[in-house]
Order: C-alpha cells, then structure tokens, then sequence
C-alpha cells in the first residue's frame, strides 16, 4: 500500500475521507451543513466513529485517558475507516488529522494498514478480499521516516501472519527456512539454516525426539543481526517455537483441539518477523533468533509416552505427554543460545493451553528469571503497542512439579498452573537473564478482531520491535 503525507485537505475524487478531530467544531473542512446534521446524531462526541455517507466517516478522539488508550482508539478507528473503504470498493482514501501529534497519527495508520491484511493467496481470483491500494494522511507533524519505519514494521506483521496462516501443506520447516531466508535477504541478517544431518551431529535430542513421527525433517534456524555500530556487547536473543503443525504425536488431539494447529509456529514468526523489521530499521543493537521447527506426528517411529530422550546440554527427559511438545525442542533451542553469553533471552511460544485459559486473547503470559527489570521494560513497550504482558509468578515452588521418576525432568507438570510449569521447563535449559512469553491465546482468533483481523494476528512482531527501538535509545 502506497503511504503519502499531504499538508492539506484536497477533494479526491475516487476516494473515502475520514475526519479525525476532538470536536466537530475542529473539522473545518466538514460543511456547515454537515454539522448541523451531525449535532442531531452525535450522542457523545467522544470516541466516536460515524460514517456520515459512504464516502466520508468522522472520528471523534476520546476526551480522557492515557497516550496508550487514545492510540489504540485511534488503530482502532483505522481499521474501521479500512472497512468504510472495501465496502465500497475504494482503492484510494484520505485521512484528516491535523489536530493530531505525530505518534497519534502513526497509530491511525498503523491501524488502517494492518487491519488491509489479507491472507488470499489461495483463492481464485474473484474470491479475494478488496484491498486499499493508497492513503494519504493530512498532518503536517508525521514524518516521512516515520512513515517509512511504520512501513517496515507493518510488512513484517503481514510477513509473521503469512507464514502463520499458511497450512502445513504449504509450509513445513524446510519450507519455513527457506521463507526466512528469502524474507532476511538484504536486510544485514546473516541466517543459517542447520539440516537434520547437523541437528544430529549437536545432539538436539529434543527437537529430534518430537520429529521422529514426521514424514519431514526438522530445521534449526539461526539469524544473527549485528550492526558495526552495535551498542551491546553481549546479544539480545529471541528464540520462538516453530512447530509447523501440532497434531499432539501419540497422545492425538481430539474434538476441534486440532483445527488451527499450524499456528503453532507463531513464536517463530513473530521472531523471525521481528528481527528483520530491526535490521532494517538499522537499530544499533546485535540481535539473534534462534528456531528449532518441526511438525508433531504420530508415526511409526513417534516418540511414545514414558519414552526418554536426551536434550544437547545431557539432561534427560521423560516424554510423559507428546503433546507438550513445545518445550522439548525449545530446550535444545535454549542450551544453544548460552555458548553466546546473551545479556538476553526472549523466548517466545504457543506453549500451553494453559495460558489461553487463564487470561484469553486479550494478552500475553509472562514470567522470567533474573529479568526482573527487563520484563517491566518489555512491558512498558507491550502497553505502548498494545500487545500487553501479565507477569505470571515463577516461585521456586512450582520446580518440584516437573523433576522426572526415572530421568531428570519430565515433560509434565500438575493439573495446575501448566503455563508455568512449561516456563519452569524452559528455565532449567537457561543460564542467562530469561524471558519466556506465551502467547497462546492472541496468536490466532476465530473472528476478525478490529486491526489485528481474523487468523494469525503476528502478536510480538511489534512488541520485540519496539524493545529493542528502547534499547537503541538507553
Ligand atoms: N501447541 C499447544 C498449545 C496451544 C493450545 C497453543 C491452544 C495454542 C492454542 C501445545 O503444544 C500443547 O499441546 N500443550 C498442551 C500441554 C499439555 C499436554 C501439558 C496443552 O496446553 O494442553
Ligand atoms: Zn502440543
Ligand atoms: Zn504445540
């Protein structure tokens, strides 16, 4: 989509307009007839959103509340205005918004770009989903660098949930690699895509285990971001889950528990999205992400439950569920990342129902280990992009709950508090500052859900871009 900055209101003839101010007082460019029409139907004149025909919508900002409320408001008004545009099948539309300070202004666009998302690349033709081909905004304090990062980080939002809404049949972990690599070419990314031979060779006992069931082989994927003028020593580290599809291996999913199982390689996504939308912000910081990925099947050589495997740091694990599959290949993603001495490890995750259960889509879970002010950084920036994260305790009470009978740990916790007991997993394989994210309840909705659609949603694209933005600015 093509983004334009103008100065002032001009008459477009084929497009929709949408006024954004505090009052219609301040839409000067509205007829007075038009208000006059308006002062009967408003009811509140605060966070309002009214389409007055089908070519013109108002939005009128909330009056009270935070930056962070008003610019999700404001994404939020982007989008509905995106869907005033397709409804008539505009390809062009306008919005005005002097009144606005430019990072208001960005949310409104930010939310009017991301909620153009489509996932069409399997219909036919006639069946695609209109998109908006350009926008202008009118005001005059966005920059056009502003415009230009917002563009890089939105394309790498629509990258994450392209890869996330593509089924399994179209995408395994050979075929995730190759993806990545192609997305990172000429961002300053140098990405390695480990085969099975190699993954075999380092012993990855974990991400070997969960793809013994498979048909195809699994895939370690490594991206390394590190600009000359790096402001850190030791990296920040992302690492995010890739199962291309989690059927549970023997322990099978049953009822609807399997139907939107592709997204279950959202973690890597969302890293694999973040760190190129870094790169190519040129944020002075050194960057890694880390991807083990494989599918989860029941085949002839699935692990079975009870069975033991070996994880590449030696510790051995009781695979009591296969279907708690997530953290078996994130351990060994984990253990690689200490030969780096990480200032930071994020890991990132569709881990447990768990988590879904306990807070629904609305956010994220949380918990770290020796991170307890980086996790309140990340959150400050979860509130900002509105990708927010509750910290879930990580007491060491909890770190009986997975000690295995007859092997080191195991790969099941109690009846309670699964989602941290799957983090307490996690943090045994981690010498390091540790962040681990479970973002099983946003990464996918069954109903379009404002800017962020129906389907993939590429939650923690935006959230790690905007951490490591704060970094570079300490
Ligand atoms: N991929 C799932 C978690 C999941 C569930 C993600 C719902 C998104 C939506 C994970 O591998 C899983 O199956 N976890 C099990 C763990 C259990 C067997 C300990 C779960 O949460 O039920
Ligand atoms: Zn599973
Ligand atoms: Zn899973």
């Amino acid at each position: 989509m093509l983004l334009q900055k103008h100065s002032e209101y001009q008459q477009i003839s084929k497009g929709a307009t949408l006024f954004i101010g505090s009052s219609i007082e301040t839409l000067d460019e509205i007829s007075k007839t038009k208000i006059e029409l308006l002062s009967n139907i408003l009811t509140k004149q605060d966070d309002e959103f009214i389409v007055l025909d089908p070519l013109t919508a108002i939005y009128l900002t909330p009056k009270k509340g935070d930056s962070n409320r008003i610019n999700e408001k404001l994404r939020i008004a982007g989008d509905k205005f995106h869907d005033l545009c397709t409804k008539t099948k505009l390809s062009q539309c306008q919005i005005i918004a002097k009144g606005l300070n430019s990072e208001e202004a960005v949310a409104t666009i930010e939310g009017f770009i991301l909620g153009d998302y489509q996932f069409n690349r399997h219909f036919s033709n006639e069946n695609k989903k209109p998109q908006v081909d350009s926008v202008i905004i009118v005001n005059d304090q966005i920059t056009s660098n502003q415009l230009d990062e917002l563009a890089i980080i939105c394309d790498a939002v629509k990258f994450a949930k392209d890869m996330i809404n593509e089924p399994a049949s179209h995408l395994s972990s050979v075929q995730m690699g190759e993806r990545i690599t192609e997305y990172a070419t000429g961002a300053g990314i140098k990405v390695e895509v480990m085969n099975k031979r190699k993954i075999e060779a380092l012993k990855m006992g974990g991400l070997l285990g969960v793809n013994q069931g498979s048909e195809e082989p699994p895939v370690f994927i490594c991206m390394d971001y590190k600009p000359r003028n790096a402001i850190n020593d030791s990296p920040i580290v992302f690492v995010g889950k890739g199962v291309v599809f989690d059927t549970g291996g023997l322990n099978l999913k049953t009822g609807n528990f399997m139907e939107n199982m592709k997204l279950d390689m959202g973690g890597a996504a969302a890293v694999a999205g973040a760190i190129v939308a870094i790169a190519k912000l040129k944020l002075p910081v050194h960057v890694m992400a880390f991807i083990p990925s494989t599918d989860n099947r029941p085949g002839k050589n699935a692990l079975a439950p009870g069975d033991v495997i070996t994880i590449s740091d030696g510790t051995t694990v009781e695979v009591l569920n296969t279907d708690a599959e997530g953290r078996l290949i994130l351990a060994d993603a984990l253990v690689w990342a200490k030969q780096y001495k990480p200032r930071l490890v994020i890991n990132i995750a569709t881990l447990t129902g768990s988590a879904a259960r306990a807070i629904g889509s609305h956010g994220i879970v949380g918990m770290q280990q020796h991170a307890a002010e980086e996790i309140k950084e990340l959150q400050e920036c979860g509130e900002k992009v509105h990708e927010r994260i509750v910290e879930f305790p990580f007491w060491e009470e909890y770190d009986d709950q997975i000690k295995g009978d007859i092997a080191d740990l195991k790969n099941l916790g109690g009846p309670e508090a699964g989602a941290i007991t799957a983090g307490k997993f996690l943090a045994w394989f981690t010498d390091y500052p540790f962040i681990h994210l479970d973002i099983a309840g946003p990464a996918f909705t069954e109903k379009k859900d404002s800017y962020r659609g129906k389907g993939a949603t590429g939650i923690c694209v935006r959230l790690l871009t905007e951490y490591v933005r704060k970094i570079a600015l300490l």
